[in-house]
């Protein structure tokens, strides 16, 4: 007796949460039809594109791990938001048509679209779209596994000593040196600019997170974050001026979630000394201060050193930047009195790779020079692929 194949099924454990949007009642309906036959599904209609199309893609990230567009009834509008959803990369997206228009389909399939299907629908390849869609979701992370993934926080004597500079290439070489998920977030307020730095232009931002703390969770997260051609996840600051402060609860709230998913974590505060309560500044985190050879910038590292990190050993290392070969305005032992101690990095000043930056947005680190030799050998140290430096155990030994 011959059997008929068994259509692939999805996986008993989870729900597949679908968005069906079709203004067009009669096709949706046959959409809907067809699907609701699966198992495993939970389908939620909607009979219009909702007018504001601004946060549309964000929400229906969050809520729905697949999303199937009619894209005839307002192509324009249908390619918009199928560009945004597929840029996230958290939802499988398909769409659907009346017409067998190859370019169309051909359109559809360039922004990122998984599926494309043409009335009337084929029952087969459907169901393998729904086993697809279903097998390649984010796992959620397992109870018992999260990650408590190390805090590396860059903090400026004062504005302007190269912050997020340091940060941002620090980053780059950590997630590259030690091949580890990490993440970079942006809380140089109001306007940070690492997604400058790094050649980034990202939809969304950290602002979104702060506003709402009780909302952030890794889904949150997950269309929030950019990532970078290094493997480097970020969270930037928004590209507008927004009146929203990163209090300590929000800022709290987020280094928890993001320290459950990535091994590192890296924060560009700026010279957010104002947050010196919250979890950025606790005993774990290693704190970089990064601060110039100037009278101004030397006396401002000088009290907050004496103020807030004096019991401080390895977990403050303490960054001269722009550091000049001669012509200093101090000595060493003048600096190492003023510090209270010696600096643990010092970053040459370089005008040719900071301008290379600028212009071309391609981090510092990956091009051979002093600064991305020292700053590499940060990370390296940081990562724990240094374990000695200089003959002496690693800073890093306490974090073991
Ligand atoms: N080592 C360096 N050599 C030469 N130029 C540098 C160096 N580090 C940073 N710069 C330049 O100094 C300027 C300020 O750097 P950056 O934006 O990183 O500072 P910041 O502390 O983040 O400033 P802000 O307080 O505005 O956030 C930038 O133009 C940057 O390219
Ligand atoms: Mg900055």
């Amino acid at each position: 007796m011959s059997q008929s194949p068994r259509s692939p099924s999805i996986p008993d454990e989870a729900t597949l949460n679908v968005a069906l949007l079709g203004p067009d009642e009669q096709r949706r309906k046959v959409v809907a039809g067809a699907i609701a036959k699966r198992p495993g599904l939970k389908v939620h209609e909607f009979s219009s594109f909702p007018p504001r199309l601004e946060d549309l893609p964000q929400m229906l990230a969050q809520t729905y791990e697949a999303v199937i567009i009619d894209v005839d009834s307002e192509p324009d509008y249908a390619a918009a938001l199928a560009e945004s959803l597929c840029a996230s990369g958290r939802t499988y997206v398909m769409a659907y048509s009346a017409s067998a228009d190859m370019k169309r389909a051909v359109h559809f399939m360039r922004l990122g679209v998984r599926e494309f299907f043409t009335l009337p629908l084929d029952p087969n390849e459907v169901s393998a779209a729904l086993v697809r869609a279903s097998t390649r979701r984010p796992a959620p992370t397992p109870q018992g596994e999260k990650k408590n993934g190390r805090l590396f926080v860059f903090l400026g004597s004062k504005g302007g000593c190269g912050v997020t500079t340091l940060a941002s290439n620090f980053a780059v070489a950590l997630a590259q040196e030690s091949d580890r998920s990490t993440l970079l977030m942006d809380l140089g307020q109001p306007l940070g600019d690492v997604a400058i730095n790094l050649g980034l232009t990202a939809q969304y931002s950290i602002a979104t997170a702060l506003e709402n703390p009780n909302r952030v969770d890794g889904n949150l997260l997950s269309t929030l974050v950019a990532k970078h051609s290094s493997g480097l996840s970020v969270l930037p600051a928004p590209t507008e001026l927004y009146d929203v402060q990163a209090t300590k609860e929000a800022v709290d709230k987020l280094l928890k979630v993001t320290r459950d998913i990535y091994d590192f974590v890296v924060v560009d505060a700026g010279s957010r000394i104002d947050l010196i309560d919250s979890d950025l500044f606790e005993e774990s985190a290693v704190v970089y201060l990064v601060t110039q050879v100037g009278i101004s910038e030397m006396r401002t590292a000088n009290r907050m050193i004496i103020k807030y990190f004096a019991r401080r050993d390895e977990s403050l290392q303490i960054v001269i930047n722009r550091d000049k070969t001669s012509g200093a305005l101090f000595d060493e032992a003048q600096i190492a009195k003023a510090l209270t101690r010696h600096a643990n990095w010092k970053i040459p000043d370089d005008y040719a790779a900071a301008r290379r930056t600028r212009e071309t947005a391609t981090p510092m680190v990956m091009v051979d020079s002093p600064i991305s030799q020292t700053i590499r050998e940060m990370a390296k140290t940081a990562a724990g692929v240094l374990t000695e430096k200089n003959g002496k155990r690693s800073f890093f030994s306490f974090l073991r």
